[in-house]
C-alpha cells in the first residue's frame, strides 16, 4: 500500500469542478417546489445555528468558516468536499428503494463516454503500469436471475500512485477507465491493476480542514463501477478489498459489507469473482 503519495488539490480539485459542470448542463434546473426548498434549506440552516448555538462560536470562527468556504469555491474543491462528507447520506435515500447489488458513492472522479471494451479485457494501461495485477471477473443478472448480455460495466480505478486519469498531471487520458460490454451470458472478467487507498489531497482547503480537526484523510482502496443495461436502473457502486487499510474508516462513510472483495492468488495472479444484480427500471 502506497501511504507517501502527495497528492495536490491544485490538478484534482479544479478539474473534479470542470467535470461536474461538463457532465451536468442541466444543473441547477432541477423542478423542485418552494415548499421543499423552504423545507430542506430551513433544516439545514437551523442545523448550523444549533451548532454555532452549542459551541459558542465566536466572531474569529465565524469569519474563518467563511474565508474556509470562499477558498474551497476558489479551488474548486465543493465536489471533493461534499463527495467525502455528504453524498453517503443521499446514496443511504437513495438505497432504500433499491433491490439487487447495493450501491455507494459516484465520487468525484467519474468521467463519461470512456472506451468501449469487449467482456474479456484489459483496462486502457500504460506499458509499464505498475501496480500489482488483478483480474476482475463476474456475470451481470436481473432480480430474476437472468443473464444480462450487452450490459455495460463502467468502470473506473486510481493507479499505483493513487491519482485518477483526467484529475492528474502526466497520466494518459482514459487510462484505468472503460466501458465493459458484457457477453452472450452477461459474463465479463477484466484484467487490470489493484487499485490502492486514496488520500484526499492534503494541499487544498478540505486537507486543511481534515488536518485542523486531527481526521485522516483516507479511503480505502477501491473500484468505482456503474453498472447498465437497457429497461433495468443503473447502479452506481465501488468495490472494496478484504483486510485492507482504512476498510473500516473510510473518510467518505461510503463502504458496506457486501461491497468487499476477496481476491485470492492464481496462476501469480490476483483473481476475484464479483457478479453484479440489477432491478428492473
Ligand atoms: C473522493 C475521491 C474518491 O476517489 C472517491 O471515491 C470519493 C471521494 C474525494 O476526493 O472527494
Ligand atoms: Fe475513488
Amino acid at each position: 500500500m502506497t501511504s507517501t503519495q502527495n497528492p495536490t488539490a491544485a490538478g484534482s480539485g479544479a478539474s473534479a469542478t470542470e467535470a461536474f459542470r461538463a457532465s451536468r448542463p442541466q444543473a441547477g434546473a432541477a423542478e423542485v417546489s418552494a415548499e421543499r426548498v423552504s423545507s430542506v434549506v430551513a433544516a439545514v440552516l437551523d442545523g448550523v445555528r444549533a451548532a454555532i448555538r452549542e459551541h459558542n462560536v465566536t466572531y474569529p470562527e465565524y469569519q474563518a468558516a467563511k474565508q474556509w468556504l470562499i477558498e474551497i469555491g476558489e479551488g474548486g474543491e465543493w465536489p471533493l468536499f461534499l463527495d467525502v462528507f455528504i453524498e453517503h447520506v443521499v446514496e443511504q435515500n437513495a438505497a432504500a428503494t433499491q433491490e439487487g447489488t447495493k450501491g455507494s458513492i459516484l465520487g468525484p472522479y467519474y468521467l463519461p463516454d470512456q472506451q468501449r471494451l469487449p467482456a474479456v479485457t484489459t483496462l486502457p494501461m500504460r506499458p509499464d503500469e505498475p501496480g500489482v495485477p488483478l483480474v476482475f471477473a463476474g456475470q451481470v443478472r436481473d432480480t430474476a436471475g437472468r443473464p444480462l448480455a450487452g450490459a455495460e460495466v463502467d468502470i473506473w480505478q486510481n493507479d499505483a500512485a493513487g491519482y485518477y486519469s483526467g484529475f492528474a498531471p502526466d497520466i494518459p487520458a482514459g487510462n484505468l477507465r472503460g466501458v465493459v460490454v458484457t457477453d452472450d451470458q452477461g459474463r465479463f472478467e477484466i484484467t487490470t491493476i489493484q487499485p490502492v487507498p486514496y488520500q484526499i489531497p492534503t494541499d487544498g482547503p478540505t486537507g486543511k480542514l481534515i488536518e485542523a480537526a486531527g481526521w485522516h484523510p483516507w479511503r480505502p482502496a477501491h473500484l468505482h463501477l456503474l453498472v447498465r443495461a437497457p429497461g433495468h436502473r443503473q447502479i452506481t457502486t465501488q468495490l472494496y478489498f478484504a483486510g485492507g487499510e482504512w476498510l473500516d474508516s473510510d473518510v467518505a462513510t461510503a463502504t458496506k459489507p457486501e461491497l468487499v472483495l476477496d481476491p485470492v492468488e492464481r496462476d501469480g495472479r490476483l483473481r476475484v469473482d464479483y457478479d453484479f444484480v440489477l432491478e428492473p427500471a
